[in-house]
Formats: structure tokens, C-alpha cells, sequence
């Protein structure tokens, strides 16, 4: 059952994103971004409330199935060691490989342009030799209370707006450095710069929606290919209590965005709550490219398609300027706190 304390955390929390998105309309992305930076008693609170929230559905359903479906960490973790420790890399390279083969075979391509461009910065076969004997290092982006730090086959580096919790580096992805190696301020606080083509898997869960405008999450998905090796995966969650196909051609056109990236889209699932997706950084980027050239998309569905953006539901409620607060109040109500939901402090869910 719902207790009035799990309201009052649900509610600074969709308090925090109603007061940024509403900023970010008046002042526009960077202004209403540096203002939310500059406000550290919100971003603490809003921190310690995530905590409160998420910790107690872990202490009730960690790694059980709940409403049909596992808690989105318990979904992260075994996508991760499937893909890592379980051949689904292998597979993906094979797959790749394949389909890089017809495409050079078929290509019609002059010979002074490129067969394809390998992204071989960081994948060379014997650099990832050693996989399955050591840890995967996974960044958490807007890991909060780093929840992924209690599993022993994972290395990692969680990073957050403000840390809270012991092991959570501040680090503002949007606006981090890449660069060679990771860089820490001084006092060992904050991560300045972060390690190019370094870790194995970058973590989204329930950060795209914090962003208020679909260039910023354009450009977390961009940092996150940056930072990830080749054959890296990033895994995204994202709330939306609506049935599968009610937000289907923005799922689309993330794979469409994502795909000019340079990722290929390995796995999706619509769980009750949440929008679960794995997104692997291509060795060869033309593989993954080619996917997008063969998507066509109606008059109707090319407002939800952009090649430097990624949108969400709230993107498209916010044009009704008239009812703009109105309806974002009301879709965080829904969404995200049916996110919160899917955690089962929710009045719905059996005990
Ligand atoms: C809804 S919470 C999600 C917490 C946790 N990942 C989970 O799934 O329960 C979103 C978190 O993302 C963090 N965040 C938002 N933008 C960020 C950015 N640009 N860099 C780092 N963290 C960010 C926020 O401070 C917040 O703690």
C-alpha cells in the first residue's frame, strides 16, 4: 500500500522534473540546466527520495518477479552477463560480420571510399580476448544510490549530478569531458573527464525522461557511444506504463536515432512499467547505419524522427503551450510514477 511517506518522496521527485521542464521552456536548455545544477539542496533531495523509493522495493522484490516482470536492476544485470558471459557478443559479432560481408559484396561503392568504416578504436579482437575474466565495466549514468554495485560481476563507475551515497562520482554526462583516461578533481569528488572507448556497458535507467529537451538526451546517447568499447552495449529503461504500442514509433525512431549512431538495437521489451532496450556500438558503423537507410516514415510519424534529437511522450505534450504545466504534471503523474509503481510500494500490487 501506498503510504503518505512513499506520496511525499514520489512527489519532490515529480516535483524536481515539473520544475525543470517548465524552467527549460522559459529560459531554454542551458540556462534551465545551469539553474538546476546551481540548486544542491533539490538535487539532494530529490537523491536521498529516489533512494528511499527504489530501496524499498529492492528490500521486497529484489531479484523476484513481480507484476510478471523483474525489477528494472535484475532486468540490467542479466542482459549484461547474457550478452557478456552467455555468447550473446559473439553472436552479434558473427551477425555483424555477416551482414558487413554482403555489404561490401554488394557494394557499389567506388574504391576511393572506405568498404565500411570498421570503428576499430578500441575492438580488436585480442583486446577483447580476456572478457569472460574479468568484470564488466559498466558506467551507471544517473545511478543515484548505485544500485549495480552490490553484483560482483560488474566494475562500477557510478556517476551522478550530486553523489549521496559512498562510490558516486558528481559528474554532469552531459557536459563531461572524453578524453584518453578517466581525470578526477582534487578532493577525488568528481570525474572531469572520462576514458574514450573504455567500459563494456554504459547504464540509462530512468535518465533520458530526467533531460528536458531531446538535444541533451541526444547528446547522452552520443557520450555514451563515445565512452563505450566496440561491441559495448548501452542499456536504456525508460518509464511508460502504456500498453506496447502506444508509444511505438518513438521506440522507432530511437532505434532510427540511434542507428545513424552507430548502435544497432540487440534487444527490446515492453515490461509493465518500463521500456527496456539494448543498444550495441557496432564495430562496423555501416552495419548499423544501413538499418536506418531502409526505414521510410509517414508524413505523420517524421515529426517524431530527427537525426540529432530523442524525444519522449512529454516532448510532444509540452507543444500545448496552454495546458503545457497541466499536462506534464499530469503525464509524470501517470508514467513516472507508475515507474515507481512497477516498485511495489503501489496500492495494485499484490504482497
Ligand atoms: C530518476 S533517477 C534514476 C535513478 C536510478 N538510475 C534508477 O533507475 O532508479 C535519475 C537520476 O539521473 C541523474 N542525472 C540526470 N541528469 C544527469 C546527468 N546529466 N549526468 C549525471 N546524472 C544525471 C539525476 O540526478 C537522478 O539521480
Amino acid at each position: 500500500m501506498a503510504s503518505d511517506e512513499h506520496k511525499r518522496l514520489a512527489d519532490i521527485v515529480k516535483g524536481t522534473h515539473a520544475l525543470l521542464r517548465a524552467e527549460y521552456h522559459q529560459y531554454g536548455a542551458e540556462i534551465a540546466w545551469d539553474r538546476h545544477l546551481a540548486r544542491n539542496d533539490v538535487l539532494q533531495k530529490y537523491a536521498t527520495s529516489m533512494q528511499k523509493l527504489a530501496t524499498k522495493c529492492w528490500m521486497d522484490s529484489n531479484s523476484n518477479l513481480r507484476n510478471g516482470t523483474y525489477c528494472r536492476m535484475e532486468w540490467i544485470k542479466t542482459q549484461c552477463k547474457e550478452y557478456f558471459f552467455n555468447s550473446g557478443r559473439e553472436k552479434y559479432n558473427k551477425r555483424e560480420q555477416d551482414i558487413n560481408a554482403k555489404m561490401t559484396l554488394f557494394s557499389t561503392r567506388s574504391s576511393d571510399e572506405s568498404v565500411t568504416s570498421k570503428d576499430n578504436s578500441s575492438c580488436t579482437e585480442n583486446g577483447l580476448q580476456n572478457y569472460y575474466e574479468r568484470k564488466i565495466s559498466l558506467l551507471d549514468v544517473g545511478s543515484c544510490y548505485n544500485p549495480l554495485s552490490v553484483d560482483n560481476a560488474f566494475d562500477v563507475t557510478a556517476i551522478d549530478l550530486i553523489p549521496t551515497v559512498e562510490g558516486v562520482y558528481r559528474c554532469d554526462f552531459l557536459n563531461v569531458a572524453i578524453g584518453r583516461k578517466k581525470n578526477l578533481s582534487q578532493d577525488t569528488w568528481e570525474i572531469r573527464q572520462l576514458p574514450a572507448n573504455f567500459f563494456d556497458s554504459v547504464v540509462f535507467s530512468l535518465l533520458l525522461e530526467y533531460l528536458p529537451c531531446p538535444k541533451q538526451r541526444y547528446v547522452c546517447c552520443r557520450n555514451a557511444y563515445d565512452v563505450l568499447k566496440s561491441s559495448g552495449i548501452l542499456i536504456i529503461v525508460s518509464p511508460d506504463s502504456k500498453h506496447v504500442g502506444a508509444n511505438a514509433r518513438l521506440m522507432k525512431s530511437w532505434r532510427y536515432t540511434l542507428s545513424r549512431m552507430g548502435f544497432m538495437r540487440i534487444k527490446y521489451e515492453k515490461l509493465r512499467h518500463i521500456h527496456c532496450l539494448v543498444f550495441r556500438k557496432c564495430i562496423y558503423k555501416d552495419v548499423a547505419i544501413q538499418w536506418s537507410k531502409l526505414q521510410h516514415f509517414s508524413e505523420v510519424d517524421k515529426k517524431y524522427v530527427s537525426e540529432t534529437k530523442i524525444f519522449i511522450p512529454q516532448d510532444f505534450q509540452a507543444s500545448h503551450l496552454k495546458k503545457k504545466q497541466e499536462k506534464l504534471v499530469e503525464y509524470e503523474e501517470t508514467d513516472l510514477a507508475s515507474a515507481f509503481s512497477e516498485l511495489p510500494f503501489n496500492d495494485e500490487v499484490p504482497t
